[in-house]
This record gives C-alpha cells, sequence and structure tokens, in this order.
C-alpha cells in the first residue's frame, strides 16, 4: 500500500495549495482524541478536522448543535497534542460565529490560543461574510464550508442532498467564489452533485474538499468513525468502509468477559 508519508515536513495552507495546483489529491479524516489523532497522523494524512460531528458520535446527540466552544477546544487541544505532521483544522461550533463578528473573533482567537490549531472552519457563505472577513484579517486560516451544513439542519429539515435545484446551486458557485475571494485557504463541499462540485474546483482556485460531492474535487474527507465501521447504523451512498470495526471491537469485548466470567484471564503470565 503506498502512502505519502515519506514527505514529513509539516502540512501548511500554502502546501494544499501546490497539492492542488500540481493535481495531488488532498486526504483529510476527522479525530476527536488523542489516540486516534495519533494513528491518522502517522499514517500521513493531509488534514485532520476536529469536527463538530464531535457531537454525534463521540457525545452521542442526533445533530451537531450543542456541541461549545470548551468542547470543541478540550478536543482540538487533545489532537493537537498528538500530531505532528498534519494541519489541524478546528470546527467552530453552532452559535459562536453566525451572530457578530466581534464574537466571531474571540471564538476563533480562543481555539487558536488555547488549541494550537492550524486553521478554523466555518459553515455557510454570504450570511457569515463579515465573520469570515473579520477572522481572517486576524491572521488566522478559515477554511469554508458550503452545501449540507449541519449546523443549519432545522432550516434545511433534511439531510438530503442540497443545491440540486439551479439556484441554490448558482448560490452555492456565488458563496465559493466570495470565501475565495475573502482568503478562505480551502472550501469543504457536503453531499451535493458531483458535478456541481467539480464545477466548482475548476472554476475556484482554493483547494476544495469533498464529502459526498464526487471525485471531481481536490480531495475528501470523511468522518473517522465511519469510514473506520464503528457506526453501523449510518451508510450514506458516499461513504466506503475500510474496516468493520463494529464487529472486531464487539468480538474482543465479549471474549474479554468471557475470559473474566470463566476465570481464564489474567492466567500465570497476566500477575505479578
Ligand atoms: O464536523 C465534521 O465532521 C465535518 C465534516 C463532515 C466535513 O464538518
Amino acid at each position: 500500500m503506498s502512502t505519502y508519508t515519506e514527505d514529513n515536513r509539516k502540512v501548511t495552507t500554502h502546501r494544499l495549495s501546490e497539492m492542488k495546483s500540481r493535481g495531488e489529491k488532498i486526504s483529510m479524516l476527522t479525530a476527536y482524541d488523542y489516540s486516534m489523532a495519533t494513528l491518522i497522523d502517522q499514517a500521513g494524512m493531509d488534514v485532520i478536522l476536529v469536527g463538530d460531528s464531535a457531537s454525534n458520535v463521540m457525545a452521542g446527540n442526533t445533530t451537531t448543535l450543542p456541541m461549545t466552544l470548551d468542547q470543541m477546544i478540550y478536543h482540538g487541544q487533545s489532537v493537537v497534542r498528538a500530531v505532528k505532521r498534519a494541519l489541524v483544522v478546528v470546527d467552530m461550533p453552532f452559535g459562536t460565529y453566525q451572530g457578530n463578528s466581534i464574537e466571531a473573533l474571540a471564538s476563533a482567537v480562543r481555539i487558536m490560543k488555547e488549541t494550537g490549531a492550524d486553521a478554523v472552519k466555518m459553515e455557510g457563505g454570504e450570511e457569515i461574510r463579515e465573520s469570515v472577513s473579520r477572522i481572517l484579517s486576524a491572521g488566522i486560516p478559515v477554511m469554508g464550508h458550503l452545501g449540507l451544513t449541519p449546523q443549519s439542519i432545522n432550516k434545511f429539515g433534511t439531510y438530503a442532498v442540497r443545491a440540486k435545484e439551479e439556484s441554490e446551486a448558482q448560490q452555492l458557485i456565488k458563496d465559493a467564489h466570495m470565501l475565495e475571494q475573502l482568503g478562505c485557504f480551502a472550501i469543504v463541499l457536503e453531499k451535493i452533485p458531483a458535478k456541481l462540485a467539480a464545477r466548482v474546483a475548476e472554476e475556484v482556485s482554493v483547494p476544495i474538499i469533498g464529502i459526498g460531492a464526487g471525485g471531481g474535487v481536490d480531495g475528501q474527507v470523511l468522518v473517522v468513525h465511519d469510514m473506520l465501521g464503528i457506526n453501523k447504523n449510518f451508510s450514506p451512498r458516499f461513504l466506503r468502509r475500510y474496516a468493520d470495526l463494529n464487529t472486531i471491537m464487539t468480538n474482543a469485548i465479549k471474549q474479554y468477559i468471557d475470559d473474566v466470567k470463566t476465570r481464564d484471564f489474567p492466567n500465570e503470565s497476566e500477575q505479578y
């Protein structure tokens, strides 16, 4: 299996831009804790996203909305402690940037100061322009996020594919250009038609990272618990499962219970 781990230099926003220029695809995966982030970084991932999907996969909530700034900072600190090579991006949680750009900057500054991450990610287009602009002018790299933006689930009412209608597709293209012009270093496109995503990647100079957005973009992101098969109940069409950790972990845990009950564990060599 070939990987890109031979290059141990720290991944920067500049290097991501170079990767787009030479047509090298960008790999991105979520992580929320030290142990998982260590594995992912050592495997050679380009970007690690401390996603607010922590709300779903770590905390068991049905949406990302309950996530607080303190919780994102805790996860961000745990991941940054582990990572030597990947670029670490921390999601700004719902309610910390949508209303007031001064508060948005204060939230982003806390994330950068308290976690040591490399960048923040924000969901939305025109409606968050002022917050994105203020954060960028403070020298904080911003990754945009358009298409299905889970923090707006109550407005959408569904997790279905976005921007199938022409008017929404046109708005998305406009928003992507706007984020590029403001100075975002990359944009995530979530769950939109592959043709539209490829068009954005073609037109916009910054790297476009897709999740459920097809193969015509500059990189891919998945939620680590989903791609490792830890979650059994989430199987959208875009998800490829690279392992069945649910079965492996359940069997191991059952075996441990059995060994304790039958007094097989601990044996002579497992005690002092
Ligand atoms: O929070 C998250 O995991 C994300 C990815 C799905 C892009 O935003």
